[in-house]
């Protein structure tokens, strides 16, 4: 039996955030934004000073790391909008800065910290109807899941778009080319590492958002959907 769930994965900034919330609004499933939680793992884990720059961590940094989630009380409340809690401290807008970005692409490399993540996020979904949005959600996390789909976009649409988002929260000070290089670095980074890549599954639908609006793509999976739930 299939899980009732949307798999939306694709690369940062192809929309699949703002389409997951509308889609769940549409057909009252429970939306869980995965990247949040990278985002709030990464930015928690800055306390341990671990380098997640390099290429495999310690024995001894894997237990630090470990114990840090066992030790530390994260909550994700996908309703009514998305709220993470760490240790009952609100990171629900700092994990929205452009730096914590970064250092969720670095964080997520690690195993240590994806298995503790697909517990997270399949603990929370329980048996409830939900979308999920994230890299390896119909690869890994949900590989039963009714529909899958992967959500492309320019590299160049992408970048104009989260340039518009940080300028809304009043991040002003980075400019669009920096957005461009990031996004094809973290592209890169995503798509090649060992442990969960970020591919299209192979019974995954591939979309691309680019020139189309979102409402557009939100009836396409809504329609799909429907023909398969
Ligand atoms: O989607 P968002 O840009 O918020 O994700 C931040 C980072 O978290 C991504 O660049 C990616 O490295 C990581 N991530 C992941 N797997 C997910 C969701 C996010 O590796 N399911």
């Amino acid at each position: 039996k299939k899980d009732q769930v949307i798999a939306l994965d694709g690369p940062s900034g192809s929309g699949k955030s703002t389409v997951a919330k509308m889609i769940a609004a549409k057909l009252g499933l429970i939306y869980i934004d995965t990247g949040a939680m990278f985002r709030a793992a990464a930015y928690a884990l800055q306390h341990t000073g671990i380098d997640f720059t390099k290429e495999k961590l310690e024995p001894a940094e894997n237990q630090l790391i470990e114990k840090f989630f066992h030790d530390h009380r994260f909550q994700f409340a996908p309703e009514p909008g998305v709220l993470i809690l760490l240790d009952n401290l609100n990171l629900t807008d700092v994990i929205r800065e452009h730096h914590v970005s970064r250092l969720a692409s670095q964080v997520s490399r690690h195993k240590v910290v994806r298995d503790f993540l697909k517990f997270w996020q399949r603990d929370i979904v329980k048996d409830r109807p939900a979308i999920l949005d994230g890299r390896d959600i119909g690869t890994v996390i949900f590989p039963n899941a009714v529909l899958k789909v992967f959500l492309t976009a320019s590299a160049e649409e992408r970048a104009h778009r989260r340039t518009e988002e940080l300028k809304v929260r009043g991040q002003t000070d980075i400019d669009f080319e920096t957005i461009l290089k990031d996004i094809k670095e973290r592209d890169y980074v995503d798509m090649n590492r060992e442990i969960a890549p970020l591919k299209k599954a192979e019974d995954g639908i591939e979309l691309d958002s680019t020139g189309k609006s979102i409402p557009q793509i939100v009836d396409e999976i809504v329609g799909l959907w429907e023909e398969r739930k």
